[in-house]
């Protein structure tokens, strides 16, 4: 799809991935409504956009009904919207037993349940041709140590990103899913960077994955998986399973030592 002139919901635009990419759809001359929790931030993003006047915010909690209401009805909504992105999202790296049920919910309300419902709410008010983009994970493809509840939640998105598309098929609606690996964001904790350095796992650039997302929004790509080897480790994972367990056990004191688990 083109992006000049096509009107965008971003989510999450006040965050490391969501802000590269308000840049480098402004660029090409979209025109964003910019969701995010920091009203200071967004104005600020907006102001150094290409033709600021062009583009809208609005803060949310999206875990919260109201949050989602006030999103769906807000004003630059009602006209129609050609592409829907939700990108926020939230994770906590912990072992299962070490996280509370606030931060479980968290990880789901956010990362999974808001998606759907928002995406339900405004494909009335998809264009036709129009795009949902959901952004997942390289977790949503690989089960990863110390991320149990982070990884159901965007296992569950690739899986409502492909039954839905499927569901949507020859109604002028594409649903693409887009998954990043690591990437240098607020997102993760230093502990985080501190184990890939460690475990010698690369890490993207914000821009770099915001660049990647343009090329799979233009060229409607239904799955991207962002870098190797984790595109070839997520095709294994399907595949062979086994093989990736024990590549992973191999890793397991580490990964539990970064996360502070009380074994390690
Ligand atoms: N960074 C990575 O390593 C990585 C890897 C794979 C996938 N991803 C995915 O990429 C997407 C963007 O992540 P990021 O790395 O850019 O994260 P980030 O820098 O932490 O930004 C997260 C964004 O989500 C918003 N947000 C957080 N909690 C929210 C809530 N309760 N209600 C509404 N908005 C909320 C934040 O708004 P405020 O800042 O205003 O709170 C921010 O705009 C996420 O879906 C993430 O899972 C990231």
């Amino acid at each position: 799809m083109n992006l000049d002139g096509k009107r965008i919901l971003l989510t999450g635009a006040s965050g490391g991935i969501g802000e590269a990419l308000a840049l480098a759809l402004a660029e090409r001359g979209a025109h964003l409504l910019l969701h995010g929790r920091q009203p200071l931030a967004l104005e600020r993003l907006r102001l150094q956009l290409p033709a600021p006047e062009r583009h809208h915010t609005l803060c949310a909690d999206l875990r919260s009904a109201e949050g989602r209401l006030a999103l769906i009805h807000h004003p630059a909504l009602e006209s129609g919207v050609d592409i829907l992105i939700n990108n926020a999202g939230t994770n906590h790296f912990a072992w299962l037993e070490d996280q509370s049920e606030e931060q479980i919910a968290s990880q789901l309300e956010l990362n999974t349940l808001a998606p759907l419902l928002l995406t339900r709410a405004l494909l009335p008010r998809l264009t036709r041709p129009g795009l949902i983009m959901n952004v997942g994970s390289s977790f949503g493809g690989i089960g990863y140590p110390g991320y149990s509840v982070y990884c159901a939640s965007k296992f569950a998105i690739r899986g409502f990103s492909e039954a839905l598309g499927r569901e949507l098929a020859g109604s002028g609606i594409k649903v693409l899913h887009f998954a990043p690996r690591a990437t240098r964001t607020h997102l993760n904790a230093p502990e985080v960077y501190a184990m890939n350095a460690e475990l010698g796992t690369h890490t993207d650039t914000p821009e770099e994955v915001a660049d990647q997302l343009v090329q799979s929004l233009e060229r409607e790509r239904t799955r991207t998986w962002v870098g190797w080897p984790e595109k070839l480790f997520v095709r294994l994972n399907a595949l062979l399973p086994g093989l990736v367990d024990r590549a992973l056990a191999r890793q397991h004191a580490v990964i539990a030592r970064f996360a502070h688990h009380k074994e390690a």
